[in-house]
């Protein structure tokens, strides 16, 4: 199975070879052909809580460094990482009202990019030409999406969804591993029984499923049947997202399944950042207390020491991951050392996949095309962007 799926995503892209073809989805600078392609979406790079009024934070993704700021309005903006005068970091600078200073000269920029003020020049000096990059922002469900990309970016973000009545939490991690790995991750149920035992996945582990998938209008769906018949889907909206409702069953309050919605947003090509947005069936009676439960066990997590740093210590053979399973993120811990013992870029020239891999061909069937139409000049898919119903072993 593996020569003849893997013929399959090798031919799309013009002349490169699998392993090559398979390399380029790992790589997203700027000037990389995936890069390119991830630029024409928007990504979600800070959480609107980490950014206060008249804060500015800088911020990698994608492999490119900006500037985000909150404005004296509460809009948030986003511009270049460097001041065009002599290059300082302008997140060490100063926001006044919607624009931001440089700490080094006090150059001021406006929201756009254009620079308004160069107090130690003399008022004849002609400041016209000077500009730096500035990004389309949008805030929208407690997260702060930027398109990298050059021209119009698309639609903003819109899940009506994750709109309605319920509590809506976002979050975010940062993970020592190509983001292709965890969006592999997501649609590659068969992880679940080895690496997720003693969790709230539990609930799906009383069988080792059978994975099957299908290409759909934004992106595609992960099957998993277990052997009684019953199913669990996952997935892929296109390019990096994932979605998929899973069990609840740890917090009283919450009535059914918890829809889970994330994006996987590459720092660099050696990390990448997960910003999930999860809405939870609450009833209004029970918000406060599930909210504070909620913050506890947060700050619980919070005390413990860092779970990238546990998963280190883990794959340096100082301890196993079950020693931890009473930490309330142990399912996270799960994921980040079975993706970060994959090679912090998973070598995939060496691979033997199996039956049990379907999502994950077509996941990269689906890139590789993509890849290529990008790389012909030619138009890749338009996707739809929305949350597709799930099926699940509780239905
Ligand atoms: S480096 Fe920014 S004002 Fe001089
Ligand atoms: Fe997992």
């Amino acid at each position: 199975m593996q020569t003849a799926e893997a013929a399959s995503v090798a031919k799309p892209v013009q002349s490169a070879t699998r392993a090559e073809t398979l390399a380029a989805m790992t790589r997203t600078g700027p000037d990389t052909v995936a890069g390119r392609y991830l630029r024409r979406f928007w990504h979600p790079v800070l959480l609107a809580q980490e950014l206060p009024v008249g804060r500015a934070l800088p911020v990698q993704a994608l492999g490119e460094e900006l500037t985000v700021y909150r404005g004296e309005s509460g809009e948030a903006h986003a511009v270049a990482h460097r001041c065009a005068h002599r290059g300082a970091q302008l997140s060490v600078g100063t926001v006044e009202g919607e624009t931001i200073r440089c700490l080094y000269h006090g150059w001021r920029y406006d929201a756009a990019g254009a620079c308004t003020q160069r107090p130690a020049e003399p008022p004849s000096a002609s400041r016209a030409t000077i500009r730096i990059r500035s990004y389309p922002l949008v805030e929208y469900l407690g997260l702060l999406f930027v398109f990298l990309g050059e021209g119009d970016p698309p639609a903003r973000p819109h899940f009506p969804e994750l709109e309605r009545a319920g509590v809506l939490e976002s979050s975010s991690y940062l993970r020592h591993c190509n983001y292709f790995q965890n969006l592999e991750n997501g649609v590659d149920e068969a992880h679940l029984p080895f690496v997720h035992r003693q969790t709230l996945f539990d609930v799906l582990n009383y069988a080792v499923p059978e994975i099957s998938a299908r290409e759909t209008p934004y992106g595609l769906v992960q099957t998993a049947r277990r052997p009684d018949g019953r199913v669990n889907e996952a997935h892929c909206l296109m390019p990096n997202m994932l979605t998929f409702v899973y069990p609840a069953s740890d917090d009283p309050a919450v009535q059914g399944w918890t829809r889970y919605l994330s994006w996987r947003v590459p720092v660099d090509d050696h990390t990448h950042k997960t910003f999930i947005l999860e809405h939870f069936d609450v009833c209004p009676d029970s918000e406060a207390s599930f909210r504070g439960r909620r913050a506890q066990r947060r700050e619980q997590i919070a005390a413990l020491p860092a779970r990238s740093e546990v998963a280190s210590g883990i794959l340096a053979g100082k301890a196993r991951l079950q020693d931890y399973a009473d930490r309330p993120d142990y399912l996270l811990l799960g994921d980040d050392v079975a993706q970060r013992a994959q090679g912090v870029v998973q070598d995939r020239s060496v691979e033997r996949l199996g039956r049990s891999d379907a999502a994950v061909l077509l996941l990269r069937r689906i890139w590789a095309r993509e890849l290529a139409a990008m790389e012909s000049r030619s138009e890749p898919t338009a996707w739809e962007c929305r949350i597709p119903l799930s099926r699940t072993s509780e239905s």
